[in-house]
């Protein structure tokens, strides 16, 4: 899949990339109740949720797709680390031997190749469930300008699949994040691992919204449920 090419790639540098999904993750951090000491972060990455979660824990299992992203994620006393893939119900088998009572997703599942079975699994676990996922809501008006179509499903589509597997609340955030040119935004979308598809522009497309794209910011968009 391409989008994880990409976020090996940059690995190293993606600490300096990922302001939104720090914002994202505190958002998501502070909408979970501070009871939970057993936590499991699916698509951890570089560990932003864990840095945004301040209530103390007894465990907390870190689990990535990807080898280079697990290495960045903080390790210290409970910390446990697992290469796994959101996709595979092996990964939620696994899950289900565990004892934990909060799963946590913040800025991932957007990747999942079928959401609605995913979200089924995470469901079937019957814990605490604290989900941030991006929609299509992202870089909308680039897309336009660019006439490319966003690679994530809709913010309808994301909190239809939530809201048929899960009692939960849900609510949709938006954020700006500003650039001081065209250059520096597609840099980032690029860099920031949030969109697999800005990577597919053709040349001509980039020319286009280097010439047409007129708004100092990018947009973003984020799905965020909190329930069981
Ligand atoms: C945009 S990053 C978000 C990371 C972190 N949760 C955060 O808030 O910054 C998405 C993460 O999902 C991981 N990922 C993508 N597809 C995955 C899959 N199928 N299973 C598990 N992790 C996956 C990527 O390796 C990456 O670390």
């Amino acid at each position: 899949m391409q989008h994880q090419k990409e976020f090996c790639r940059f690995a190293e540098v993606y600490g300096r990339y990922n302001l939104v999904q720090e914002r994202v993750a505190q958002a998501l951090a502070k909408r979970v109740e501070g009871g939970c000491r057993r936590i499991v972060d699916i698509g951890c990455g570089s560990g932003t949720f864990y840095r945004a979660y301040e209530h103390p824990f007894i465990s907390y299992l870190a689990v990535d797709i990807s080898e280079e992203m697990l290495a960045l994620h903080p390790q210290r006393a409970g910390v446990e680390k697992m290469v796994g893939d959101f996709d595979d119900p092996a990964l939620f088998k696994r899950l289900s031997k565990r004892d934990f009572d909060l799963l946590v997703s913040s800025s991932a599942l957007q990747w999942s190749k079928d959401l609605d079975l995913t979200i089924g699994r995470i469901a079937s676990l019957k814990k605490s469930t604290a989900l941030a996922i991006f929609t299509s809501g992202t870089f909308a008006s680039l897309h336009k300008v660019a006439g490319t179509e966003s690679p994530i499903r809709s913010s309808e589509e994301t909190a239809g699949i939530l809201k048929k597997h899960l009692d939960a609340k849900i609510d949709i955030l938006k954020y700006k994040l500003y650039f001081k040119d065209t250059l520096s935004m597609l840099r980032y979308i690029k860099r920031s691992g949030v969109s697999g598809g800005e990577r597919r522009l053709t040349y001509l497309q980039i020319k286009r919204v280097l010439e047409n794209y007129r708004l100092p910011y990018l947009e973003f968009e984020v799905v965020v449920a909190i329930g069981k």
